[in-house]
């Protein structure tokens, strides 16, 4: 069984990306909270079309619904008004072909082993043989360079450790979109920018869907080939942009300065000016 892991894991990603068509579609998306007080618009009519291997970015300031985005795709909020597609089905809930990475590092269960934590969605969601999800486990983890760190348990990890095992969790999934928002914020600026380049590394092996959320401009222009700018709360949608020229060799680089000076541009002044 499975002599060429790769070819078996890369399936999902290669199905989505060679029909090369929409994968992920939000129209005109309106969410809302509910608090006993009132009623809070996080995000007004927000379209996007996210393609098979794209890295595409929601970029915007805090609190202008991101997260809620996010979490709308994922399926634990509903839009108030407007859909959310996924290979053209409407997303009625959570479901494996999406799988989120957090920001916080406590997103893996303590009392289990790193391929433990790796191991326990595959048997549930994916209901694979403990000996397949336990090959296929420690095939992510070694992607992400932990492979000698199968058997620690998530309190000896770094930071940064942690996150690379909810990556590599995430992506032995082999999710049709896998969601991830602001995961290496918490991280010192070294540990950030080395992830970065470890996940467009991993993006250029495997080659899947990325939906990426972040409020810094810089990591927006690094990991995304595409990014979408929101305006301040409640999030609309100011611009889309192409990135994919950049990589993080591009970050003293002038084009890359003026991008950044234009994107905060779009996003602060010019919501002043009007
Ligand atoms: N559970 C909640 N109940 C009520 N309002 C909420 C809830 N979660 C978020 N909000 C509000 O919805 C809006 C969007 O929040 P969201 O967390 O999506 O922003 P964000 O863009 O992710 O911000 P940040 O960059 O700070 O993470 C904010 O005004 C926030 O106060
Ligand atoms: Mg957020």
């Amino acid at each position: 069984m499975a002599a060429n892991p790769q070819a078996l894991y890369s399936r999902q990603a290669e199905t989505d990306a060679s029909t090369s068509g929409k994968l992920l579609s939000a129209k005109n998306v309106t969410l809302e909270y509910r608090t006993p007080e009132r009623l809070v618009r996080a995000t007004h009519d927000v379209s996007f079309d996210v393609y098979g291997a794209d890295r595409f970015v929601l970029l915007g300031p805090s609190g202008c619904g991101k997260s809620t985005l996010l979490k709308a795709v994922a399926g634990f909020i509903e839009p108030v008004a407007g859909s959310i597609e996924i290979g053209g089905e409407r997303v009625r809930g959570p479901g494996a072909d999406r799988i989120v990475v957090f920001q916080e590092f406590d997103q893996l269960p303590p009392w289990k082993t790193v391929v433990q934590n790796v191991i326990f969605p595959l048997r549930v969601a994916r209901k694979l043989s403990r000996a397949e999800a336990r090959e296929r486990a420690l095939h992510y983890l070694d992607k992400v360079g932990l492979a000698k760190f199968a058997d620690a348990y998530p309190h000896t990890l770094s930071g940064g450790m942690k996150q690379r095992v909810a990556i590599a969790r995430a992506l032995a999934m082999q999710p049709r979109v896998l969601l991830m928002d602001e995961p290496f914020a918490a991280l010192d600026a070294l540990t950030r920018r080395r992830m970065q380049e470890e996940l467009l590394r991993l993006w250029s092996d495997e080659r899947f869907t990325l939906l990426f959320v972040t409020h810094s401009i810089e990591e927006a222009l690094i990991v995304g080939n595409r990014i979408l700018l929101l305006t301040p709360h409640p999030g609309r949608v100011r611009a889309e942009l192409n990135s994919h020229q950049y990589t993080q060799e591009s970050m003293g680089r002038g084009e890359f300065q003026q991008s950044v000076a234009r994107i905060h541009r779009l996003l602060f002044e010019e919501e002043i000016a009007q």
